[in-house]
């Protein structure tokens, strides 16, 4: 079967980019991107190909060239899934926030909408991909529903989940480690995954391109982020016993990466892992774990979260006992809000829970990110609920400019690894603070000897 539409329902950070691509490497193939989101659609089709609503180095080129021609973005959910052959579910999958499983298990409710928009509005038989990160065997209850609510249509499912880090996506999703289809064991499956291996074999080597059974692949997901969040956690366990006994996190991480049966990626120490997917991925693991009466393996995986959050606050407490012990009405720059460098998303990102502790202590938050406003920044403190709207208002001060940011601090902290950062002009950052001047690199990545040449004090994470 050759597929010549294809709709993916969701236009966020993975349905926007991964579609970009797609339409980019098969010109044959129409791809319309639909959202409920009116105004994220309106961004996506914005003249100007600069203001998509999401950053990631490339897009806007990629989005400049196949847009109109066979790339769409359209509010039209049910036209989209209409004319297409294939469908993708790529529609946010949050960790609940209410009822059983709050707080732990991923919230499937834009899930089951999609499945009953798609049986209702499918007139053909349709492959319906799994593009969402999802709980081992949730193809089942999609199945379910659009076995029962359809129009009597014929649906394979399969499971595609998406390995892009937001920051490199488009290089990612270029050059990908393997692509992960997951599909059923008759022919009517294996037809459908052959389907879908060929729309990637337009550019991904086959040997990348491995198939599995539905629930391996969906349980590989979470196990994928289980795996690189945890060392990143047991770096940063490692990190606080560096502290202690005057070993260097980053000579430890580079000799242990040397062992090729450990490899150095996923091995930098800081302030604290954020992004969409890590958390909400382990919660989700733990839960389902729980819900199998596994409570060793729930445990063992908790660990990675709590270990996290340990390190957020480690960072902020540190940064108040440093500025001894008081940092009410004390300003302190942060370099960086984005939980990771080369993206505008904010998401669980470990600034907002630092700015929220030194909050508490009633510090002024002086912040500059160069791709991250004012109100997204504003939206995050305010998620949290410790405090009203109005109050993080007043604590939260934010500039266009980091030079701006820092002037009359009495610390900066850096919270994000943007390239940028390190080419400061340091000695004048210094000379525009108050004494002793420190700095918090939450990152490792400015140069602590030239720092303390110019006279400030460096606290990095690890030494
Ligand atoms: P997102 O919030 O950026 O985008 C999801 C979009 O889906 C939103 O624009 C929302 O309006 C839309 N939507 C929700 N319900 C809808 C419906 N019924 N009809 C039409 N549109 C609907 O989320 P995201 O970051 O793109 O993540 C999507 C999924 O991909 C999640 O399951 C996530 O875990 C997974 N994932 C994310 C990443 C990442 O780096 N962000 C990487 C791999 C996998
Ligand atoms: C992650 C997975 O990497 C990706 O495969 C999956 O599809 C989505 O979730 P993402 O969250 O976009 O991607 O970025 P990632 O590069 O994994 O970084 C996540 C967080 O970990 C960031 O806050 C980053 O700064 C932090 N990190 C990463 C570290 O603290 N140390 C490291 O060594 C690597």
């Amino acid at each position: 079967m050759k597929i010549t539409k294809i709709c993916c329902i969701g236009a966020g950070y993975v349905g926007g980019p991964t579609m970009a691509v797609i339409a980019q490497k098969c010109p044959d193939i129409q791809v319309t991107v639909v959202d409920l989101n009116e105004k994220r659609i309106a961004d996506w089709n914005d003249p100007n190909p600069e203001n998509i609503p999401i950053y990631e180095p490339g897009l806007s080129e990629i989005v400049a060239e196949a847009r109109g021609r066979n790339l769409f973005f359209s509010t039209d959910v049910d036209k989209a899934i209409d004319e297409a052959e294939m469908i993708f579910i790529s529609v946010n999958t949050p960790t609940k926030t209410y009822g059983k499983g709050k707080g732990m298990a991923a919230d499937l409710k834009y899930i089951e909408l999609c499945a009953r928009q798609i049986a209702r509005v499918a007139k053909q038989n349709k492959i319906v991909v799994e593009k969402s990160t999802l709980p081992v065997r949730t193809a089942e209850a999609i199945k379910s529903i659009l076995d029962n609510t359809g129009n009597g249509v014929q649906f394979q499912i399969l499971s595609n989940p998406e390995f892009l880090a937001e920051g490199t996506a488009v290089a990612d999703l270029l050059s990908p480690d393997r692509i992960l289809i997951g599909g059923d064991i008759t022919e009517e499956g294996q037809e459908a995954i052959n389907a879908l291996v060929n729309v990637y074999a337009n550019w991904v080597d086959k040997e990348r391109i491995l198939t599995t059974n539905v629930w391996s692949s969906e349980l590989s997901k979470l196990t994928a982020n289980a795996f690189l969040a945890q060392r990143i956690s047991s770096i940063n366990a490692m990190s606080e016993l560096c502290e202690k006994t005057g070993a260097d996190v980053n000579e430890v991480a580079r000799a242990i990466g040397m062992d090729s049966r450990i490899g150095p990626k996923f091995l930098k120490a800081s302030v604290g892992f954020g992004g969409s997917c890590f958390q909400k991925d382990i919660l989700n693991l733990v839960y389902i774990a729980k819900s199998y009466g596994l409570n060793e393996v729930a445990d063992y995986w908790e660990q990675v979260i709590i270990m996290n959050d340990h390190q957020k606050r480690r960072f902020s407490n540190k940064i108040v006992q440093t500025l001894y012990n008081t940092v009410a009405d004390k300003k302190i720059a942060f370099l960086g809000w984005a939980f990771k460098k080369d993206t505008n998303d904010t998401r669980e990102s470990a600034a907002i829970y630092v700015a929220d502790d030194l909050i508490n202590e009633q510090a002024k938050i002086s912040v500059y990110d160069p791709k991250v406003s004012r109100a997204k920044m504003q939206a995050d403190l305010n998620y949290l609920e410790t405090r009203s709207k109005e109050e993080n208002n007043d604590f939260l001060y934010t500039f266009n400019n980091a030079y701006e940011a820092c002037k009359g601090a009495h610390a900066v902290a850096v919270l994000t690894e943007w390239d940028e950062f390190r080419t400061y002009d340091w000695q004048k950052i210094y000379d525009s603070m108050h004494k002793p001047a420190f700095i918090f690199d939450g990152r490792n990545i400015l140069d602590s000897k030239h720092l303390e040449s110019i006279g400030f004090v460096y606290n990095g994470i690890g030494s």
